[in-house]
């Protein structure tokens, strides 16, 4: 007598339904990277619900650490390499090896997803991955120059933005308008200062904001806060567990205060 494990894949009705299922399970998780991220083995938080199912052009995540900004931003950068095909996917931080945290954990989701019913890997190295839909993934260290040869950008994943050098983000943003592709600037903050602080505060309605602070983070314990909160100065703590810029250690005035004694009414004596 045949087991049932036997029984299901030798008949051809059950393998058929099988089959169906996958495909329809498959078919929904391209309209709702939430549920993709389920498969991964990802039960997103509120927030990342809302990220993945958002379909804002701009994005800008400022979290605390460890609170899953990284997580949600590597299922996406792989949601949208499976079901927007010919895509290419850039993943970018302050270094190459930051890069590649960010691309492993994209790897490993696509290996605990992977069936029949999605694209195949077609090619792999260490700093790429192609699927035969056409889609590629490529991590890239922070810097001005090795961006500047992509085109076509579909999504933009900034990691550590706070820690990336602004000329990058001067050179991408064009690159972005002309092929209407989305970027997401994810980071804790790191003082009053550079690109990620002033899309943040003045970047203008064009840009999807979300705060996570550690108290909104589930997986991190009220106690194991107050322990990080009495071995570190308080400026750090607030920077990376509340969110805030607060100012950088060599700041001689404050951000607050040289906006406070600008007066727009004073004409510059100097012209350049
Ligand atoms: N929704 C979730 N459910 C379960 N675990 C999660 C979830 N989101 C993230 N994690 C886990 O939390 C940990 C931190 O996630 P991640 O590395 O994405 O955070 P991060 O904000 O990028 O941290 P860092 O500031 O250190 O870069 C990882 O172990 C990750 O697997
Ligand atoms: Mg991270």
């Amino acid at each position: 007598m045949l087991s049932t494990k036997q029984n299901y894949s030798s008949n051809p009705l059950l393998i058929e339904a099988a089959n169906n299922a996958v495909k329809k399970r498959i078919e929904r998780e391209k309209g709702d990277a939430a549920l993709m991220a389920q498969r991964a083995g990802i039960l997103p938080d509120s927030w990342q619900s809302d990220l993945l199912r958002s379909d804002a052009r701009q994005m800008i995540l400022l979290c605390s650490r460890q609170s899953g900004k990284s997580t949600v931003s590597a299922i996406l950068g792989l949601h949208t390499a499976l079901f927007k095909e010919n895509s290419l996917v850039l993943l970018l931080s302050p270094s190459l090896r930051q890069s590649q945290e960010l691309f492993k954990k994209l790897k490993d989701f696509f290996a605990a997803i992977e069936c029949a019913a999605l694209p195949k890997v077609s090619e792999e190295s260490a700093l790429r991955l192609e699927f035969n839909n056409g889609s590629r993934v490529i991590a890239l260290p922070g810097s001005e120059t090795t961006i500047r040869g992509y085109s076509a950008v579909s999504l933009l994943i900034i990691d550590e933005a706070s820690i990336v050098e602004d000329s990058l983000f001067f050179a991408v943003k064009p690159m972005l308008a002309v092929s209407g592709g989305r970027i997401i600037l994810l980071s804790t903050p790191r003082g009053k200062r550079g690109f990620f602080h002033d899309v943040w505060t003045s970047g203008g309605a064009d840009w999807n904001r979300t705060c996570i602070t550690a108290r909104e983070c589930p997986r991190i314990s009220e106690q194991w806060l107050l322990k990080e909160k009495e071995s570190m100065p308080s400026f750090w703590f607030k920077q990376e567990f509340e969110c805030e810029f607060v100012e950088t250690m060599d700041s001689v005035f404050s951000y607050d205060d040289i906006h406070a004694a600008i007066d727009p009414s004073v004409k510059p004596l100097v012209f350049l």
